[in-house]
């Protein structure tokens, strides 16, 4: 059998959610954990759930079922409403409603210049991909739309799997055709001719939202051969996943597009030059890709205009059920993290603010005394935490440091793609030994500190690198409460 027969059949086996129905199913995500005293007989459900389930992306109203669809507060506190325009009137779900509020525009003014032009506005606005690694998104536009190839591809990443995160899925079930207006002007200026969502099963609204938004769109001429009258032939379809949080990782995704088995590719080559079926590809975020047709209506140095330091724009949170206003909301960079959670979030419902994980299981636990700090990339970083994917999970006192560390390995432990044996291996015994921790059982020092050393040091993806950041994030901001989980 050749080895690209073999890595197909062999990822079958990958998958969590390939042939299993998500009726009735309950979340076992970060954000349903730290809310499972509002409904034990659910979270028992959720730990019951076979194959669990991380997460449905229902984080406002935690613990959460497949079918709740409960409504969710969104609110607009940054100087532009760059992303949540439209969804704070209600969503625009038909292209004639778009078109009333203006949509539709920046895609004119893109089609009318030259790419290079798209580009360097791009690069004026100084905008980061929103998926986690905060990549200047005119880099990578620049290297797919410079490298000479037969055909291009746009891929969004409309993955979110990060538990604590709902900002994505809210944007594609409400405001489709910002989404496909962004992928035209991408596609534009990078010389794309095919487009594929990646969407998660997770989200099934999405998916018919989005089928019927793109129907629109080609009725509309928004799509297809020569968009608008131009000379531009580009076309989007959807892939849907099939349960896995490590293809949200790049080139996971990419080897799952494929049908390969969806390991994490070594690097390099990039995959702005070798990428989906080795062409050069252009992958982005949701929420980045969503903040491009205002830039390109408004002019990159106004969105540069917002912001503090190398973080420049806004950015969508999404609070969990612990707080008194859970929602999603867009924020200017720079704002403190105590105006998020007391002024936006209106503090807890109940309980003391143990800490906050902001953007997901693969970052710090921020403890109540750093709440200063500014929401940044640069800024979080020196405090061990980081933007990610823009998830605030807050943690009750009723939670101990040792759970929060169990629940976080046990999820590390599910989700590794076993490429590299301290993640694959390592996970899951932390996992083991701090729930052993519960029930009493103390852990060597000394091994806690081998396992996350060898993460730190060997892992090949973020993945691997996150949970070591988030473990040493636990060692700086709980050292008393680490030093009781050892014998
Ligand atoms: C384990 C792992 C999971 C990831 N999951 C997602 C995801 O669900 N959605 C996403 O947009 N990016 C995710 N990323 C980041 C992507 O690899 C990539 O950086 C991103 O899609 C690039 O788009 P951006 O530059 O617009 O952020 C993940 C990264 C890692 C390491
Ligand atoms: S760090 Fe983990 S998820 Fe990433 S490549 Fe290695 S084994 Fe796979």
């Amino acid at each position: 059998m050749n080895p690209l027969e073999l890595s197909r059949r062999s990822s079958a086996s990958f998958y969590h959610l390939t042939d299993v129905s998500l009726e009735g199913c309950v979340c076992q995500g970060l954000a349903c954990f730290a809310a499972r005293a509002d409904n034990p007989q659910r979270w028992q459900q959720a730990r019951a759930n076979a194959p669990a389930v991380y997460c449905l992306g229902q984080c406002h109203h935690a613990p959460a079922a497949f079918a709740d669809d409960a409504d969710v507060a969104i609110g607009v506190h940054s100087s532009a409403a760059v992303l949540l325009g439209n969804l704070v009137q209600g969503g625009a779900r038909d292209i004639a409603i778009y078109r009333e509020r203006g949509g539709g525009k920046a895609m004119r003014l893109a089609l009318a210049t030259y790419p290079g032009k798209v580009i360097a506005e791009l690069e004026a606005s100084g905008l980061r991909g929103r998926g986690g690694a905060g990549f200047p998104a005119s880099t990578k536009w620049r290297a797919v739309a410079s490298a000479t190839a037969p055909q291009k591809y746009l891929v969004v990443n409309a993955d979110e799997g990060d538990p604590g995160s709902f900002s994505d899925r809210l944007l594609l079930e409400n405001d489709p055709f910002r989404l496909i207006e962004a992928c035209v002007i991408a596609a534009h200026a990078t010389g794309a001719s095919h487009g594929i969502i990646y969407l998660r099963k997770e989200y099934p609204a999405a998916r018919s939202v989005l089928e019927n938004a793109m129907a629109q769109a080609r009725e509309a001429g928004w799509l297809g051969q020569g968009v608008l009258g131009s000379t531009l032939d580009f076309d989007l379809g959807i892939h849907i996943g099939q349960g896995s949080y490590v293809c949200g990782e790049e080139t996971s995704l990419l080897n799952s597009l494929e049908g390969r088995r969806p390991e994490v590719r070594l690097r390099p080559p990039q995959i702005t030059e070798h990428g989906l079926h080795g062409q050069p590809t252009l992958v982005n975020n949701v929420e980045t890709l969503c903040s491009v047709p205002w830039i390109i209506e408004n002019g990159g140095e106004r969105y540069a205009a917002i912001g503090i330091g190398k973080s420049r724009g806004t950015k969508l949170l999404s609070l969990n059920s612990l707080f008194n206003r859970p929602g999603l909301y867009e924020v200017d960079f720079g704002i403190s993290l105590r105006d998020i959670i007391e002024e936006i979030g209106g503090g807890l419902r109940w309980g003391q603010l143990k800490g906050v994980m902001i953007g997901g299981p693969l970052a710090g636990l921020v403890p109540p005394a750093l709440l200063d700090t500014a929401l940044g990339y640069e800024e979080l970083q020196t405090i061990g935490a980081a933007v990610g994917h823009g998830g605030v999970i807050a943690f009750a006192d009723d939670t101990a440091i040792a759970e929060i560390v169990a629940e976080v390995f046990r999820f590390g432990a599910q989700e590794s793609c076993g490429k590299c044996t301290p993640c694959h291996l390592g996970s899951p015994e932390l996992a083991t030994s701090f729930n052993a921790l519960l029930a009493g059982e103390k852990m060597p020092a000394s091994r806690w500190h081998d396992l996350i050393d060898a993460l730190e040091a060997t892992s090949l993806c973020g993945h691997g690198r996150g949970l070591a950041e988030f473990a040493r994030a636990i060692e700086r901001h709980y050292p008393e409460e680490l030093a009781q989980c050892f014998a």
